[in-house]
């Protein structure tokens, strides 16, 4: 790998942590673009990687294999560095809950004492937070107005009854927008460890003086998103069940309203963010802000593909996974950035890209059939 020698105009030297991975690498091809030096801190561990660093890595970054949870490896990693991204992360929904704090949270914590123990002039750090901080979200109610819920209980998943209830009075309520300054009532490990890594990053940051911001994404769709990991992201498990043939199979009635926003939109996002000052000490929803279902996006996946529209919408579930989730994205647009990419962008793009991976498909089968005897879905 290229030393990181400084480009005629530049503009410093930025620690990218996972950025070996998908939003990571997208965003080294951002940094290094806009005229930054890059470096990055990555283990190239499964789920997402085989443990080799990916074809796709841009050459003019510097890259270094070690864990975020290693002291010395961070260290070295943040020597010499002007701004940080960390992005590495343990996601989903497993049974080594400890892994998400360690890898997550207590991570955050260490950039922050190795910036003040060894007195680093670190002049920013942006943390990747998520969706998940929200959990479900808010609801409205014609009568009782807006009520914070909590997940639905797996009785009522069990009966088919998919739509949010109100607890005064079981009439149907309309899902609305989340914003910054909601409620964080995470319902999973990983939404909790994001919650605290994103309070201890602008906490730490206000009293030490380190400018920190948190992101936090809604779904990222776009090339380079690892095809050995299908835990999550209906465009990834739609994509490949409909390039080998199968059916699309749809989690509950396929009515779910999700934000879906291209990974450039969000590379895009993070170099507004890294270099307005305005951002510093907040944190940022990052998303297209458009509202979409699961069944919008099933459709552009088949027409993608070439393939008939007929979904498998047997009723399966997962527990604690929000109804409807809607995002908005006005504070970032007040700094000046929007979106570009439409949903049709992201399909296309990613059907495109993936298909020059035919062994995708093994994963997937995989992916599925541990999803069912974890019992992740129902
Ligand atoms: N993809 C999404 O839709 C989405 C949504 C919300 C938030 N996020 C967040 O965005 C970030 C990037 O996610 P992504 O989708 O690019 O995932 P990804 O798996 O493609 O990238 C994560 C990278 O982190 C690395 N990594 C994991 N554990 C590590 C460790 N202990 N030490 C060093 N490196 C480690 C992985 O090898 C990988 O390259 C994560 O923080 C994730 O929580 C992603």
């Amino acid at each position: 790998m290229p030393k990181t020698s400084k480009p005629k105009k530049d503009k410093g030297l930025v620690l990218v942590t996972g950025g070996a991975g998908f939003i990571g690498s997208h965003l080294v091809d951002g940094l290094l673009e806009a005229g930054y030096r890059v470096r990055v801190l990555d283990n190239l561990a499964p789920p997402t990687h085989n443990n080799q660093l990916p074809e796709w890595f841009n050459q003019k970054a510097e890259f270094m294999k070690g864990d975020v949870r290693n002291r010395a490896d961070l260290e070295k990693a943040m020597t010499g560095t002007d701004y940080i991204f960390h992005l590495a992360a343990h996601m989903d929904y497993h049974m080594d809950f400890s892994t998400y704090f360690l890898t997550n949270t207590a991570s955050t914590a260490m950039l922050y004492e190795i910036i003040t123990s060894k007195k680093l002039p670190v002049k920013k750090i942006i943390v990747t937070s998520s969706q998940s901080v929200y959990g479900e979200g808010k609801y409205k109610c014609k009568k009782h107005g807006i009520i914070y819920m909590a997940p639905r209980e797996e009785g009522q998943l069990k009966k088919r009854e998919w739509e949010m209830k109100c607890p005064h009075d079981g009439s149907a309520m309309e899902p609305v927008p989340e914003f910054e300054s909601d409620e964080l009532r995470p319902q999973i490990p990983y939404g909790v460890s994001k919650m605290a890594a994103e309070r201890t990053a602008l906490l730490l940051g206000k009293i030490y003086s380190i400018p920190s911001v948190a992101v936090r994404y809604s779904i990222v769709h776009g090339p380079r998103q690892s095809f050995r990991n299908f835990y999550s992201g209906a465009l990834r498990a739609f994509s490949i069940q409909s390039l080998s043939g199968q059916t699309l199979s749809v989690h509950e009635d396929g009515n779910q309203i999700r934000d879906f926003v291209n990974v450039k939109d969000v590379t895009s996002a993070h170099l507004k963010l890294l270099e307005d000052s305005r951002a510093n000490y907040e944190a940022f929803n990052i998303g297209s802000g458009e509202i979409t279902t699961v069944l919008d996006l099933a459709k552009l996946v088949a027409k993608a593909t070439k393939t008939k529209y007929d979904p498998e919408i047997k009723g399966s579930y997962r527990l604690n996974t929000p109804r409807h989730q809607i995002m908005d994205i006005s504070k970032l647009k007040k700094l000046g950035w929007k979106p570009k990419y439409t949903l049709k962008d992201n399909v296309d793009q990613y059907v495109g890209w993936v298909k020059q991976y035919p062994e995708a498909k093994e994963y997937l089968a995989k992916s599925q059939a541990a999803l069912k005897k974890t019992k992740v879905v129902l």
